[in-house]
């Protein structure tokens, strides 16, 4: 192979670095350089996130999180020093998806290199959808949201939907249906009555949470050959809620309940994969908050390592589900 050759494949290797996810030499635009002509460096850091502090990822709250970061020794020491940050603020109202574009397009436009938010689900997909083809070679975009199954498949390439999305958050919801599902493995139990309210809990990703995690939830059981009967609390067809039990119970459960009281047993070490030390004891600590909220009288029982756990059923529950209804 003659020098020619060499140096044809060195530029056919050049071109195909330099394309972007559109398969296009990227046009380059000035004020994406990291420094400017005077030699003063700085990377645009856009948020996307909403005013509204309904939402638990709001610019109120994640600003100065983010200010507090900056000013750490370990985030100054991962930087060189003539590297400064500049910080861009956009207003994703309500996380509504509309507006999420809207502000990535303003965010765009105004040269940031990276995206932090949108963190609602519905928000985060319009954007994470498109930030591969924008600037020279895509926009990373940066969130702690993401919850949905889509979120979770990989996302190293071009052709991958959401290339260019790093999600922060160890948890979505695909791990809570495997929670969920290992429960169910465990005792050996097959049905699952899914009792929904599409749009409560908004304030965690948005519009439909709670109807994104059922979703994610129908998607693995069915994977998983568990049977589940979905009842949305919203459609109610004229009936009470103790009546719509019944109904989807089959009329087989509820004169056993005393729906209002609720004992609620973990184990502290659990789930230390997913949420960290003690991450038994803080999933059983968040339920209960939520509980007590929605005026449960809830009742926290460690599970013992040493203790079998229809035994602790039956001291703390006083039934033993796990032998009479397997
Ligand atoms: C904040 O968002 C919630 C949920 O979408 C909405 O009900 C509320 O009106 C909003 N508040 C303001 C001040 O816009
Ligand atoms: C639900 O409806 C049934 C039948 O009409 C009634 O007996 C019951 O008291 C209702 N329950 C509640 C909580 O309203």
């Amino acid at each position: 192979m003659g020098w020619r050759a060499v140096l044809v494949l060195l530029s056919i290797a050049g071109v195909a670095r330099s394309q972007n996810c559109r398969g296009e030499e990227p046009k380059p635009r000035p004020c994406e350089n990291v420094c400017d002509e005077n030699g003063n460096c700085r990377i645009r850091a856009a948020m996307l996130l909403p005013k509204n502090t309904t939402f638990y990822a709001s610019l109120p709250v994640v600003q100065p999180v983010f200010d507090l970061a900056i000013q750490s020794q370990a985030v100054q020491a991962a930087f060189p020093p003539w590297l400064k940050f500049e910080w861009m603020t956009y207003d994703v109202t309500d996380c509504d998806a509309a507006y999420a574009v809207i502000s990535a397009i303003d965010a765009y436009n105004d040269c940031a290199h990276v995206f932090f938010g949108p963190a609602c689900d519905f928000a985060l997909a319009s954007v994470a959808r498109i930030t591969k083809f924008l600037g020279n070679s895509g926009i990373p975009l940066i969130t702690t949201g993401g919850f949905t199954f889509d979120f979770v498949t990989p996302k190293q390439t071009c052709d991958d939907e959401f290339y260019m999305l790093v999600r922060t958050s160890p948890l979505g919801f695909k791990d809570m249906a495997y929670f969920i599902i290992d429960v169910m493995r465990h005792y050996d139990w097959r049905q699952l009555l899914l009792i929904n309210e599409p749009e409560a809990q908004v304030d965690v990703a948005g519009k439909s949470t709670c109807h994104l995690m059922m979703k994610t939830f129908a998607n693995f059981l069915k994977i998983e050959d568990i049977i589940y009967t979905p009842w949305d609390t919203t459609s109610d067809g004229g009936l009470n809620h103790t009546e719509n039990l019944k109904f989807y119970l089959g009329y087989k459960y509820t004169s056993k309940f005393d729906w209002k009281r609720t004992v609620l047993l973990y184990e502290t070490s659990a789930f230390v994969e997913y949420v960290g030390v003690r991450g038994g004891h803080l999933l059983a600590s968040t339920i209960h908050d939520f509980l007590i909220r929605e005026a449960f009288h809830v009742y926290g029982r460690e599970l013992q390592p040493h203790v079998p756990a229809a035994e602790a059923l039956l001291k703390y529950v006083g039934y033993d589900y796990t032998s009479k209804w397997a």
